[in-house]
């Protein structure tokens, strides 16, 4: 048997969901399609799979409100009841994220409209017009229902608002959304013409004389001006807050549990998870597989390292994920045997303190009939169930895991206004997007089995010994000013191509393409040189000045080389062809204590390895000299060091442990080389003191 936890969770678990003692099991439970008698199995069940927390009611509105102002809670009560009498507890939903048939009746032009004028809904779910005024108030009108009849039940330890701010849809081009653009825009710039230059509106004759005239950037005949893009852009994600603050606060009346709402971290871009993150008292992610990619548990682990930068290091919810198959993509591969135990322990080891599911049982009716679920339609003569009974044996074992903290060593820039700007019209190459360098870049650090905290440029970057920023196309004049200090203070920083091209109005910086890192990178750019589709180039890398050397390796490039222009930095790979053959490709350059990398071109997740390799060194980062595809994370808490290993391959593989350990599932000890079998999860735990 495991021996008994040596460590006791601190203060950070002030506001954690009091009365689920274990790390939390379960998921999205949706008992009003099912017939009452079903509900004391459903409990049943959740006992034998050790589930011990539930997210309820998330799209019962028209049933909770059959019509404006009549509540029916009879039902809800006798559910909550159940549970409780279970021992289940309840993160319990406001429901606003389906609004039921009266309301589009009763206002029609509280309906999102989206870029073209179509109305959307009823029928199907998402949210109406987050500036809509009846939208708002019946909104609030429920939800403080809800937390007046069970801000004080016992089962009720957490709430969990709306759901998936953002999807479907997350702009809306109503006359609401107008009037209100309109009020922000005021807010934010005080005068017109204070907006005029913000939005160059000298470009295209869109000078504004009258704020009557402002417009959301509906449908235009050509591309529309793109600094009110990115207003709109913000304003969106500003509207979806409030209604989310509006929601939280009305619960607050009645309620001291912990309020949460799903993210889908990495999978909606619309909203900026940093200010939200500010906003709920625990944060809470959403993640699914892409399925096409055999690669997907690599996309996972980066939603869970964005979610915990999100929450600032502390532990944090994963609310929904699937048990196999989901029913939305265009081939729904099922989950191999053990793929859902390893994309759990994955969000675990990366500091989720709970593993949830859509949902508990499959639904027999409407659009996700074919999505999977805790019990399948199967039922519980089939793997998925065996499976989820065996993943909460298995949580039940790692009680002393929460709380615990991840560490990591290296810093990857993402930052919202900057995918806003960089993903509108009229770019330099539509070969060029943040998120796939993001994405390789994340990838080759996955590969080479560093930690990854997902950050803004202008946070504190002083505890990373590499920060890397690929393709941070927006790039303010003061974050960039954080990152030189950062080299200054002997950081080791990485930029990749098309870096600080423009301000935060999407202009370019008045000194020109990256000028404002030109300190910290000895290198500006004077002219893009982007490639015709399909062309590649080759950088001599690691070369002396004669184009050779024993270290001299060809690196393939695609999609953008720079015409770059020295101040300082010594090129380290040069391009031997291409659009400017001689010229400078990749850069590295000494600043203060610390160093600045330009990469100027698209480099795959093979060839980067090689500079990479050099980047480490440089950083002080030791190869982690553990198998690729054996995901290894750690987290620390009290004395002891939890060592998380997932399996991804085929193969079996060994994990070279520093010290005695004790393997949490099992219980057994450990030393020398943990053998880690294909496929495998192991919890291990070794004392640091
Ligand atoms: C999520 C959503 C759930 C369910 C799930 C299916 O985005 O929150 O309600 O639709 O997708 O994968």
């Amino acid at each position: 048997m495991p021996e008994t936890p040596s460590f006791v969770p601190g203060p950070q678990y002030d506001g954690w969901l009091t009365g689920v003692d274990q790390i939390a099991y379960g998921g999205d439970y949706n008992p009003e399609q099912w017939p009452e008698d079903v509900w004391a199995e459903d409990v049943r069940l959740m006992n034998e799979a050790g589930v011990n927390l539930v997210s309820l009611g998330i799209f019962s509105w028209a049933l909770l409100e059959p019509r404006e102002g009549e509540f029916d809670f009879g039902w809800l009560d006798r559910v909550i009841g159940l549970l409780h009498a279970g021992g289940v507890r309840v993160l319990l939903a406001t429901p606003t994220a389906a609004s039921p048939a009266w309301l589009y009746a009763a206002h029609p032009d509280a309906r999102v409209i989206d870029r073209n004028g179509t109305p959307m809904g009823p029928g199907g779910r998402g949210l109406m017009a987050p500036t809509a005024p009846a939208y708002r108030e019946a909104a609030l009108r429920i939800t403080t229902a809800l937390a007046e009849r069970y801000g004080k039940h016992p089962a009720v330890v957490g709430w969990h608002v709306h759901n998936e701010y953002g999807a479907p849809v997350s702009l809306d081009y109503s006359v609401h959304a107008q009037r209100a653009f309109r009020e922000w825009l005021r807010e934010r710039y005080g005068s017109l013409d204070a907006l005029n230059a913000a939005w160059g509106t000298a470009f295209w004759g869109q000078h504004y004389a009258d704020w009557e005239h402002v417009q959301v950037p509906a449908a235009t005949a050509t591309s529309a001006n793109p600094a009110q893009q990115l207003d709109f852009a913000r304003f969106s994600d500003a509207a979806l807050r409030a209604c989310f603050v509006a929601e939280r606060d009305a619960i607050r009346e009645h309620s001291t549990a912990p309020v949460t709402t799903n993210f889908m971290a990495t999978s909606c871009p619309s909203t900026d998870l940093f200010a939200w993150g500010r906003e709920v008292d625990i944060v809470s992610n959403d993640h699914y597989l892409w399925a096409a990619d055999p690669r997907g548990h690599v996309g996972l682990a980066m939603a869970a390292d964005l979610t915990r930068s999100v929450a600032g290091g502390k532990p944090w919810l994963l609310l929904e994920h699937s048990t196999s198959a989901v029913n939305w993509q265009p081939r729904n591969v099922a989950k191999r045997p053990g793929e859902m135990a390893r994309n759990s322990f994955s969000h675990l080891g990366r500091g989720a303190d709970s593993i949830m599911f859509f949902q508990w049982r499959a639904s027999r009716s409407g659009a996700e009939k074919f999505h999977s679920a805790m019990v399948p339609h199967a039922g519980t003569e089939s793997r998925v169930w065996r499976e989820v009974v065996d993943l909460g044996a298995n949580l039940g074992r790692l009680t002393e895991l929460r709380g615990s903290r991840v560490h990591a060593d290296v810093a990857l820039l993402w930052d919202y206004e900057s995918f806003w700007a960089q993903d509108l019209e009229h770019r330099p190459s539509e070969g060029t997007s943040h998120r796939e360098r993001i994405d390789t870049y994340y990838d080759r650090l996955w590969r080479d089995g560093h930690i990854v905290d997902l950050v803004r440029p202008g946070q504190d970057l002083s505890g990373y010994k590499l920060v890397v920023a690929p393709a941070s196309y927006l790039l303010r004049a003061d974050d960039a000013a954080n990152l030189t200090a950062y080299v200054e203070a002997g950081g080791t920083l990485l930029v990749s191509y098309f870096s600080g091209i423009v301000d935060e109005h999407d202009a370019v910086h008045p000194a020109g393409y990256m000028a404002p890192l030109r300190d910290a990178l000895g290198v500006w750019v004077e002219e893009f040189l982007p490639l015709r589709d399909g062309d590649s180039l080759t950088v001599r890398y690691g070369a002396d000045a004669a184009g050779a050397g024993p270290g001299a390796t060809d690196l393939t490039g695609t999609v953008w080389a720079d015409d770059l222009v020295l101040a300082g930095a010594e090129p380290v790979g040069t391009y031997a062809d291409g659009p400017k053959p001689g010229g400078a490709a990749i850069t590295r350059h000494r600043h203060g204590a610390g160093t600045g990398w330009y990469v100027s071109t698209n480099l795959d997740v093979d060839a980067l390895a090689t500079v990479m390799a050099d980047v480490y060194a440089e950083a002080g980062l030791a190869p982690s000299g553990i198998v690729e595809g054996l995901e290894v994370v750690r987290r620390t808490g009290g004395d002891a060091e939890y060592t998380v290993a997932i399996n991804h391959t085929d193969d079996d593989a060994k994990l070279p442990l520093a010290a005695p350990a004790t393997d949490l599932l099992t219980g057994d000890a450990v030393t020398g080389d943990a053998d880690v079998p294909a496929g495998a999860v192991r919890v291990l735990r070794t004392t640091t003191r």
